[in-house]
């Protein structure tokens, strides 16, 4: 599909063809797309000035958007924010950081966590698409409580997943291969979303923090998909009440912009021998992007309004898991949810080519979405956060169709065979 525009939810390809986006681009356009007052601010800032490094120069822009993020994000103690480009650059952050300020070499992360491309992030990603290529040697990797197929045998259901997970880690790991002594942080994403939109209870991140503060090492929660409203709070580590020591921030920050930002503990901030510098980050129209961003967020009640939305839709989502035997789960916080689909609800196999054909068919019928996974099987919904109950009605229809058609054996192999199962 070749994109043309967009606008608000929706996005019109090359032959003027509109589609309800509910991937919103992997979960940036949470203010939809073209909003006119981002646009607007954006454009007179780059008329003004087209570039500036902030390696060399300062710009108010910049340091309004700092000033704005330590105060809006959770945390009580004296903080500062590095920026970027992109999610993958500022877990990378995170991983040359942590280590050097802790003084102590290892980091854990979960299996099936998705942190980003570049050395670092990759490195601490857990996902079954990055197996092939081992990265950095001082990361442990434990398992993410999947309360639908828990790592654990013989454990079911959310809550005793996470009992079993935060056992393994606080009883087994720390006591064995990763002493405390030797461990500077934990990262996390508080919705594992692209390891299948997992969606642990508050309690969980409440307990990681815990097994840091009583361990000595830092809680790094990845918010780069999930912040900025989508969970229906600003940042869904606040369904936890909990204050991660740094948090990541990406994605829809600047509403489509490259921008990224570590929001970190001033003192990690400047540490003098470990830099986070790029030449063109952050460019001061991504910085008005983003205060933008997040006047809109707050003026228009986007984060109230992905509640609500989330809720209505999540119901609507359990209406398909009551009607398809191929629908085994369906789980979201605020607008994020996915669609879990299997061979059968009884033997729980995952329906990779069925998802990759129900995601066609959808896009066919004029819905985007896209799917996720260790098994490639959950269709992810992250719609702009403007979304109203029409917009999901329609999504719901459009996806209720075409789980109908690939059930009913419409949708031919060969239509995804080129891209079945990442
Ligand atoms: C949780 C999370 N962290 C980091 C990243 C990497 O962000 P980017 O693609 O902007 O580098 C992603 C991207 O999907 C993500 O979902």
């Amino acid at each position: 599909m070749v994109v043309e525009r967009g606008e608000g939810p929706y996005l019109y390809d090359v032959d003027g063809k509109k589609y309800l986006d509910f991937n919103a681009s992997w979960a940036v356009a949470n203010t939809g797309y073209g909003h006119p007052k981002i646009v607007e601010a954006v454009v007179n800032v780059y008329k003004k000035l087209t570039a500036l490094s902030f390696t060399t120069f300062s710009s108010e822009l910049v340091v309004e958007l700092a000033e704005k993020l330590v105060a809006i994000t959770p945390g009580g103690f004296a903080k500062k924010v590095l920026f970027g480009h992109s999610g993958s650059d500022a877990n990378d952050g995170v991983v040359k950081l942590l280590p050097f300020y802790k003084k102590k070499p290892r980091i854990i992360s979960f299996i099936g966590s998705y942190h980003g491309q570049t050395m670092g992030s990759y490195s601490v990603s857990g996902h079954k698409a990055q197996s092939k290529l081992t990265g950095l040697p001082n990361v442990v990797k434990v398992p993410y409580p999947y309360g639908y197929r828990c790592p654990f045998k013989n454990i079911e259901g959310q809550e005793e997943c996470e009992e079993a997970c935060l056992d393994f880690l606080e009883n087994y790991i720390l006591k064995t291969i990763a002493p405390p002594e030797t461990v500077s942080g934990i990262i996390v994403e508080p919705i594992q979303s692209d390891g299948g939109d997992i969606v642990p209870t508050p309690r969980f991140i409440k307990e990681l923090k815990r097994i840091c503060v009583e361990n000595d090492f830092l809680l790094v929660v990845d918010e780069v998909k999930v912040g900025m409203g989508r969970t229906g709070k600003m940042f869904a580590v606040e369904h936890s009440n909990v204050e991660p020591d740094i948090l990541v921030l990406g994605k829809p920050l600047a509403s489509g912009l490259p921008l990224s930002a570590i929001v970190l503990p001033a003192e990690i901030a400047d540490i003098p021998e470990v830099s986070h510098l790029f030449t063109l980050a952050p460019h001061p129209a991504s910085a008005m992007a983003a205060l933008k961003t997040i006047e809109v967020i707050i003026e228009e009640k986007l984060v109230e309004n992905a509640a609500t939305m989330g809720e209505y839709l999540l119901n609507k989502l359990m209406g398909l898991k009551d009607r398809h035997e191929i629908v085994g789960d369906v789980r979201g916080r605020g607008l994020i949810a996915g669609i879990e689909i299997v061979k059968s609800k009884k033997t729980k196999e995952p329906g990779t080519k069925e998802t990759a054909k129900i995601v066609y068919r959808a896009w066919e019928l004029g819905l985007i979405t896209a799917y996720t996974g260790m098994y490639s099987n959950v269709i992810e919904l992250t719609p702009p956060l403007i979304i109203s109950r029409e917009h999901v009605d329609q999504a719901v229809e459009i996806l209720d169709q075409a789980i109908s058609d690939v059930e009913a054996g419409k949708v031919p192999d060969e239509v995804v065979i080129r891209f079945a199962g990442w």
